[in-house]
């Protein structure tokens, strides 16, 4: 691949867009790139000749149909060009409830393959993370853009999964990383700048196309090509993890990320589980999220024939203690660590500091603390041995 990542105004390229959007019914808002955006990825592709292509973020597939188009036009089919094009959602994100044709991701894309002859391989990986894709994905990917949620954790999280999948001098596009200034957006795109601090926290020779936008001065799109550096330097991108996250993603995800960090990056795997912690346990507290869903998991796992006592007196152990009086579960005693930090009662039951002496081997203790699960779950099964305790992040769908 050539090796500089220096686009000028004539490495620009517009054509495909056109051309592309001509063969997919064009459809409004689709793509999700302006045209100068287009022509930064078109002319990217153009110089770099890439070989391997992953996307990562498809919607509609309209840009999926633009990098085809310029394939077909800059490149031979005899070169064996391949595209792996990922998304989390297998239906188009923007569909409406009230829309009666609901519409597949990549949809514009299908469009394009079944009007024309598209001679590139395209794989659409769709309803899973890129993490969960990674086997199905080829392990030397030498371009990329990724264009996914925008907020926090969200594009930092696939980075680390993307070193793993790039070869050396690889090229990644970031689309979106000035969104969080764009006023004609909901009030929430303030937030949106996952893609940025991922861009920053990458190490790599940088390109922001300043200058050349005919719109923004600082445009919504930019390059990294990665150097020997760049997987060195990974600590930055899980130190970026700790930013505060504007949502938590699912059990599924969180355990799908931290299963590819343990193999991949066990160095620095603690991070991304503490931050994921600390996330939550922010969210709980801010209830931001509905502690009926949350919790709804666990305490379908208690009957009335059984005895439980709580570790922990907080405001997780307070909706816990109604519930459980609700459902006739009953509650035995209410444990902390140290008893002097707390209110004394949670309901009417008194705090009580925990001690190996108050509980049987026989008894059900339920965690209900976030951030120290697992300290206090292994503390207990220390003091007491092989006694149940069940742990709200076990059941819970954060
Ligand atoms: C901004 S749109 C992509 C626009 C597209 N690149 C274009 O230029 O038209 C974001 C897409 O990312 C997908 N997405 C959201 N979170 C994701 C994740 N964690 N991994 C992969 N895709 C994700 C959404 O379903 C949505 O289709």
């Amino acid at each position: 691949m050539t090796s500089s990542l220096c686009i000028k105004q004539e490495d620009l390229l517009y054509k495909p867009r056109n051309i592309a959007l001509a063969k997919m019914n064009n459809i409004s808002g689709e793509p999700e790139m302006s045209e100068f955006e287009s022509a930064y990825l078109c002319g990217l592709i153009n110089k770099f000749k890439p070989k391997k292509i992953l996307e990562v973020g498809v919607a509609g597939g309209a840009t999926t149909g633009i990098i085809i188009e310029t394939l077909q036009e800059t490149r031979d089919r005899s070169e064996n060009i391949k595209i792996f094009s990922v998304d989390l959602n297998s239906d188009f994100y923007r569909n409406k409830t009230e829309d009666r044709e609901k519409r597949k991701t990549g949809f514009m894309t299908d469009i394009m393959k079944n009007s024309s002859d598209v001679w590139v391989d395209h794989s659409l990986l769709l309803g899973k993370t890129l993490c969960e894709c990674f086997e199905e994905i080829d392990h030397d990917i030498d371009f990329v853009v990724i264009d996914t949620v925008h907020l926090l954790p969200g594009e930092i999280l696939d980075i680390p999964v993307l070193l793993k999948l790039v070869s050396n001098n690889a090229v990644i596009v970031f689309h979106d990383v000035s969104l969080h200034h764009f006023l004609s957006e909901p009030k929430e795109s303030r937030k949106s700048f996952a893609t940025m601090a991922a861009f920053v926290s990458l190490s790599g020779n940088k390109n922001v196309p300043i200058g050349l936008d005919p719109i923004r001065k600082f445009p919504n799109i930019a390059a990294i090509q990665l150097t020997e550096n760049s997987s060195k330097d990974v600590s930055d991108i899980f130190y970026a993890m700790n930013f505060p996250w504007s949502y938590v993603p699912p059990l599924k995800i969180k355990e799908a990320y931290l299963q590819f960090y343990d193999k991949y990056y066990r160095k620095y795997q603690s991070i991304y589980e503490n931050a994921f912690l600390e996330n939550t346990a922010y969210a709980v507290h801010e209830r931001e999220v509905n502690f009926e869903t949350v919790f709804s998991k666990l305490l379908s796992k208690l009957t009335a024939n059984q005895t439980v006592s709580l570790y922990g007196a907080g405001e997780i152990a307070e909706y816990l203690v109604k519930e459980l009086s609700k459902r006739k579960v009953p509650i035995d005693r209410i444990f902390v660590t140290k008893s002097s930090r707390y209110e004394q009662f949670v309901g009417k039951f008194p705090v009580e500091q925990f001690s190996q002496d108050l509980v049987t081997k026989d008894d059900v203790i339920i965690v209900a603390s976030i951030k120290f699960a697992k300290e206090i779950t292994n503390y207990i099964k220390e003091k007491v041995g092989n006694i149940t305790v069940l742990s709200v992040n076990e059941f819970s769908y954060i």
